[in-house]
This record gives C-alpha cells, sequence and structure tokens, in this order.
C-alpha cells in the first residue's frame, strides 16, 4: 500500500477499508502528514472557508452519576468539589456570552439527577427566550428518547454525546458494568432520529486503544454521519486509575482531525481545550490539520478548577472575556478568520 495514494483516495471517496485506515495510522510519516492535514483543510475550506466557529462553554454541573475509568469528575472520586449553578447562574453566563458575541451555548455536565427533564427544559427555554436566535447544544448524557425529545422541542439544535469507542471490548476496559455501548449508540441514533445536530466522538489514546480501535472509531462515525465531531488528546487525571496512563500526543491527535475532515467533510471539528492542554499551541495545529470551531470557556471562574476532567487544564484562571479575546487573536495569528455566529452544520435544517 502507498500512503499518499491512500490518502489521496480518501479525499475523493471520503472513506476507506478497515486495514487501509489502519495501514495509514500506522505508517504515516512527516511528509505525508503534512500532505494530508493540507488535503483536509483545503475540504474544510471548501465548505466552510477559513472561518473557525466559536462556541461559547458553559459547565453547569459536575455531578456526575457514572463511573467512567478516566474521567476526574466521575461519581467515586471523593476528591472532587461538586457544584451546580442556579438557572440565574446559567442565565448570567448566556448573558456574559451575549455581551461578547456569542450565538451558540454548550451546556455541559456530569449525568446529575438534580437537572430531570424539568429543570432542563426551563434552562433551555429561558435561554431561547432571552436570546431568539442562539443555538443551544447539550451535552449531559445518556437520556431516554422521550426525554431527549423534551429538550428538543423546548428549542435545544445540537447535542453532544462521545461516544467514547466504537470497540465493545475496548469500551468495557474505560467503563463499568452498568454503562453499555450499545445504549450509547441507541443514544446517538435516537438523537439523529429526533433532528439534532448530533456529535460523537472519542478520546485519543484512551488507555487500550489500538489503531484497530481507532480504524472502527472512524468507520462508526462515517456511518453514523454525525454532524459533529468532538476529539481531544486523552490526558490523565491523578484521582483516577489511569493517572499513570500517557497522554495523547498531538501528532496522533491532527492525524485524526484530518482523518475525520476527510471522512466527514462538512462536519463541525472542534480543536478542544484537551489539544491545547497538551501542547501550548495545539488548539492552533487542530486548525491547519481540519478542525473549524473552538469552544472558550464561559462557566464562572470561580467553578472553572472544579470542572476538571484531566489534570492541567488551561484557561481555567481566565475570565470569558480574556479567552474570547486570546482565541480570537490565537485565530487570526494562525491565518484564519473568526466566526461568531451559530455556525449550523451547511446540511441541518431544524425539522
Ligand atoms: N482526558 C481527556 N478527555 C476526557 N474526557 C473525560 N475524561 C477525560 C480525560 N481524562 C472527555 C470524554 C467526555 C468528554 C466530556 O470529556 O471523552 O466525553
Ligand atoms: Fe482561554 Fe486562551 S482561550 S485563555
Amino acid at each position: 500500500m502507498n500512503i499518499r495514494n491512500l490518502i489521496d483516495k480518501l479525499a475523493q471517496n471520503h472513506t476507506l477499508k478497515k486495514e487501509e485506515l489502519i495501514y495509514i495510522i500506522e505508517n504515516i510519516n512527516d511528509e505525508d502528514r503534512k500532505y494530508l492535514s493540507q488535503k483536509a483543510s483545503s475540504l474544510r475550506d471548501k465548505y466552510y472557508g477559513n472561518k473557525i466557529y466559536l462556541r461559547g462553554l458553559i459547565e453547569f454541573t459536575n455531578y456526575c452519576k457514572n463511573d467512567c475509568y478516566y474521567c476526574g469528575i466521575r461519581k467515586s472520586n471523593k476528591n472532587a468539589d461538586r457544584y451546580r449553578l442556579t438557572l440565574d447562574q446559567i442565565l448570567e453566563c448566556a448573558d456574559i456570552g451575549h455581551a461578547l458575541g456569542y450565538s451558540t451555548y454548550v451546556l455541559q455536565g456530569g449525568e446529575d439527577p438534580y437537572f430531570n427533564d424539568d429543570r432542563i427544559v426551563e434552562m433551555v427555554k429561558a435561554i431561547k427566550a432571552k436570546y431568539p436566535n442562539c443555538a443551544i447544544t447539550l451535552s449531559i448524557g445518556e437520556k431516554s428518547y422521550e426525554s431527549y425529545k423534551k429538550y428538543y422541542d423546548a428549542g435545544a439544535d445540537r447535542y453532544l454525546l462521545r461516544h467514547e469507542t466504537a470497540n465493545e471490548e475496548h469500551y468495557r476496559k474505560l467503563h463499568p458494568e452498568n454503562m453499555k455501548l450499545s445504549n450509547r449508540i441507541q443514544c446517538l441514533r435516537n438523537l439523529k432520529e429526533i433532528g439534532y445536530q448530533v456529535g460523537a466522538g472519542f478520546m485519543i489514546h484512551s488507555p487500550y486503544q489500538t489503531s484497530e480501535t481507532l480504524a472502527e472509531d472512524l468507520l462508526f462515525l462515517k456511518d453514523l454521519n454525525p454532524e459533529m465531531v468532538g476529539i481531544g488528546p486523552f490526558i490523565p487525571h491523578h484521582d483516577t486509575q489511569f493517572k499513570d496512563e500517557p497522554a495523547g500526543t498531538v501528532e496522533e491527535t491532527t492525524l485524526m482531525l484530518s482523518l475525520i475532515r476527510l471522512m466527514l467533510p462538512t462536519c463541525l471539528l472542534p480543536s478542544t481545550t484537551a489539544l491545547g492542554t497538551i501542547d501550548p499551541v495545539g488548539r492552533e495545529k487542530g486548525f491547519d490539520a481540519g478542525a473549524n470551531v473552538a469552544m472558550p470557556n464561559l462557566s464562572p471562574t470561580s467553578s472553572r478548577k472544579k470542572y476538571e476532567l484531566y489534570d492541567n487544564k488551561i484557561c481555567t484562571g481566565d475570565e470569558a472575556a480574556e479567552c474570547r479575546h486570546c482565541i480570537e487573536n490565537r485565530i487570526n495569528i494562525a491565518g484564519y478568520v473568526l466566526d461568531m455566529s451559530r455556525g449550523d452544520n451547511v446540511t441541518w435544517t431544524r425539522k
């Protein structure tokens, strides 16, 4: 197999066989990486130009009833300092975001039973009532079809739920017995059916990940055809059983970003905070690999540090305005243009 030919084939057909993906992952050299990044970037430019969309992230609760082995806010981490924002505090974050020009809010939290359907619906409606033109993204885990439908009818537009790994055996090594990959996949399919713009994704270099599971992740994404894909390096958290496992690297992450861009040309693809955490210019490298979204934090600085999924998370001490301007500078210096519009996937309209 020849890597250049495989990259060309992927850029043309937007898919490859599993063995071909594994071959690229295991054999790509620096020169071919550059070639791949360029192909991915130009495909991004074809649909979205050189624009980077900004989403305001509101981390509104770090209570979680799940116990994912890799995550710093897992239920059994007794050292996590738990917090929940009130509806007023959440609206205040939205106000600050609005003043800074944001028109997308990502409401992310652990699976917190306090935020039952009524409270989520109340929150979505309150933000939409105040800012009718904004897009609302929820990222609050696995729920029933009926719950997802209620949130959608209340005005939520998008939903992020990383599948974490498409390989059953791998999934078992990252999650306790009561969490099922099949349920997660069903949730993603339900979200698609209801009409959300859906985001799936996974961590790069999570423990026990192999080239084969990565290829399976890519093919799973191709089949699901999500409107957004969230990927970032795994970074160990000191209070988890994976504390001594190595973090993912920038090279591994940018390779996956480019492959995803070539497989799903119109997807909205964030260059994540985790990528910025392992490298001072990690997010910029993500854009160069084909990413086109950044998600600066709008959470109150008082709670930022507490939403600690992994160690050394960046931007936890910065006010929302500082982050907003920092990221704008970075985007401009890297040669891209900031876009503060809703930034819907070009293939999506509300049902
Ligand atoms: N390192 C990197 N990403 C993590 N996430 C959870 N824990 C970690 C970690 N230690 C990611 C998961 C989850 C998302 C909200 O954060 O993929 O879906
Ligand atoms: Fe938050 Fe740079 S993006 S401080």
